[in-house]
């Protein structure tokens, strides 16, 4: 596939735990809202095995931003992408980690 026009993609952790808490329903939820905002073509998801954060799972997985958020459910989901909708951030109290440029860094007092 060309990712000609793609900005932004979207790494969602289907491994063992995240699926066991619900990452089935946040993978349905994210692709069902970029679907219904037309945002196919702009962020593109990806679906992978574990991504080493199990215990703060589901996790979802920003890219270029680099930011991984943590304890996805329907409810974070659909902000996700409601807010990437014409923004190249999402803040949604959810964050695990971030990229200042050079490492990830911890997010600090996140729910
Ligand atoms: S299964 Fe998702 S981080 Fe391990």
């Amino acid at each position: 596939m060309s990712l000609d026009g793609i900005s932004q993609h979207l790494l969602i952790c289907n491994g063992k735990t995240c699926t066991k808490n619900g990452a089935e329903e946040v993978t349905d939820t994210i692709r069902a809202e970029l679907k219904a905002l037309e945002l196919q073509k702009e962020i593109h998801t990806t679906k992978t095995l574990c991504n080493g954060q199990c215990i703060y799972g589901p996790i979802a997985i920003l890219y270029p931003q680099g930011i991984w958020y943590k304890k996805m459910n329907k409810a974070k989901s659909e902000e996700l992408i409601c807010q990437l909708n014409g923004k190249g951030n999402a803040h949604i109290g959810s964050e695990l980690y971030y990229h200042d440029g050079k490492t990830f860094k911890n997010h600090e007092g996140e729910k």
